[in-house]
């Protein structure tokens, strides 16, 4: 069965001790969830600190954002490495906000995901229109072109260790999620260009996270939904009681198909 994904994306959001009491409650709450993936994508600063905290526990550990360079003169900036050394294990790259608030490019993206698969970190990356986009009919021309740009010249095993994550940039953080016919057309769309540039069996064996104003009031109907395969939670993901619920309704649906 598909390990179905529950990630939190924080965003600038909790500083250290924050993020401890987050995780500690977070742990008591997740005593009874079985099959679902949780990941956890705090800021940087306390990638260490919860790290630890994490290390006996079966919720993994993701960072928001990496540069492609190994090391050097890019003040600011985290590298892979220094990543796998506070016990990341996955990379979001190319959030919209990366994409749109910080200009970087589909070259920037590709550079980055190469050299995470090749430091052993786990990209989940993200995709997604803009409202314009959507409005003037482009959204599966954008998705393609995001898609193709970032895992171009992939080797199959390089794909099977990424994600991806449909996030209409419409619907982050503005309360207007997309339909699960909104989601499960450009899911649809994206695992066809799995498909096509590698097999029909890696297209169905990826796992597609669905990103956008989920809740605990829409998780239950999105996962439902065929083609979503977990969630990027943003703003529900910052309170421990709704992420939970959220990581609860994917456990559930899982247990479900048993
Ligand atoms: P919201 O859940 O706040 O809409 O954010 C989604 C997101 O950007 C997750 O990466």
């Amino acid at each position: 069965m598909k390990r179905y994904i529950a990630a939190a994306n924080w965003k600038m959001n909790k500083d250290v001790p924050e993020s401890r009491e987050f995780v500690k409650e977070l742990l008591k709450k997740l005593l009874n969830i079985k099959d679902a993936e949780v990941i956890l994508c705090p800021p940087f600063t306390s990638l260490f600190s919860i790290g630890e905290l994490l290390k006996k526990s079966k919720v993994r550990l993701g960072a928001q954002n990496m540069h492609f360079a190994d090391s050097g003169a890019f003040t600011g900036e985290i590298s892979a490495g220094m990543l796998k050394s506070v016990y990341c294990e996955y990379v979001i790259l190319g959030h919209s906000e990366r994409r749109h608030v910080f200009g970087e490019t589909d070259e920037d993206i590709h550079k980055k995901l190469l050299k995470a698969l090749e430091k052993e970190l786990k990209p989940i990356l993200c995709v997604g229109e803009t409202l314009e986009e959507r409005q003037s009919g482009r959204t599966i021309d954008v998705l393609k072109q995001q898609y193709r740009a970032a895992f171009d010249g992939l080797s199959d095993n390089d794909m099977r260790r990424c994600a991806i994550a449909y996030e209409p940039v419409w619907a982050i953080g503005t309360g207007v999620v997309a339909t699960p016919e909104q989601a499960s057309e450009a899911h649809r769309e994206i695992r066809q260009l799995i498909a096509r540039q590698f097999s029909g069996d890696l297209a169905q064996e990826m796992r597609i996270l669905y990103g956008g104003s989920v809740k605990p009031e829409n998780a239950d109907e999105l996962i439902a939904t065929d083609e979503i395969d977990g969630f990027l939670v943003g703003g529900a993901g910052l309170k421990v009681d709704s992420f939970a619920s959220i990581v609860q309704s994917v456990d559930n649906y899982l247990q479900a198909q048993e």
